[in-house]
């Protein structure tokens, strides 16, 4: 099992964002986590393609888009072409959710599907054949440094469960509330992709992620 952590952008300081994703590769991050709010699947707003088009020029990490937007499907090629290497769109917010993922595919991108702290996993079960990975939201979307919501451990399980059972190809991500008790809980329950703000970026940007990634070692040396 692959193990990334996926820092977000959201929480960076954007006076100085590119000298930040600068240190988040030097360290040897491989994805990033750039978290899109259009103020109305979510109550904030936070940044688009320009952003993104231009932090593309400086990096080579892998693009992890994760749409928290209403109807994702009209931006798809939109996002692709200023640079994602993944879209994750949320079951919430699309009409025709098989749809928006045959487009995302189509794109030529890795396919991301996420479900709120309320979706149950059943929702989305049938369409794991069709996706890369399945994000697994563990505060509400909209904002950076909340607190993770426990009884969302139970929905890694299960999902995992699931992507076992059926021997299929699929990431477990987990994004919210992520710290050092919570990494442990959610690699525990099967997540392998772990998104986080706060945790990586307040604070020493550098001692930090030396500090998660030796920490993620140690859990998945113990898982494995
Ligand atoms: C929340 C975003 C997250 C957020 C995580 O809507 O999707 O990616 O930035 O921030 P932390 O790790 O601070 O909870
Ligand atoms: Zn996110």
């Amino acid at each position: 099992m692959e193990y990334q952590l996926c820092p977000s952008i959201l929480s960076a300081d954007f006076n100085r964002l590119g000298e930040q994703i600068q240190t988040l590769e030097k360290q040897g991050v491989k994805w990033l986590h750039i978290d899109v709010m259009d103020g109305d699947f979510v109550p904030s707003i936070s940044f688009g393609m320009p952003v993104i088009r231009s932090i593309r020029k400086e990096s080579k990490m892998f693009f992890d888009v994760h749409l928290m937007v209403s109807a994702p499907e009209r931006y798809i090629q939109d996002f692709v072409d200023c640079g994602a290497d993944s879209i994750t769109i949320h079951a919430e917010a699309c009409e025709d959710l098989e749809r928006a993922i045959e487009l995302i595919r189509d794109a030529g991108v890795k396919v991301g599907i996420s479900i709120k702290p309320a979706t149950p996993v059943n929702d989305i079960s049938h369409l794991l054949e069709d996706v890369d990975m399945v994000l697994v939201m563990t505060v509400q979307p909209g904002f950076g440094g909340q607190k993770y919501i426990p009884e969302c451990t139970e929905k890694v399980q299960e999902l995992k469960e699931i992507i076992d059972r059926e021997e299929l190809n699929v990431d477990i991500q987990v994004d919210g509330g992520i710290n050092d008790s919570t990494m442990e809980t959610a690699m525990r329950a099967g997540a392998n992709l772990l998104v986080a703000g706060s945790y990586v970026f307040n604070g020493d940007l550098e001692s930090n992620v030396q500090r998660i990634h030796q920490k993620m070692q140690d859990i998945s040396e113990k898982l494995n």
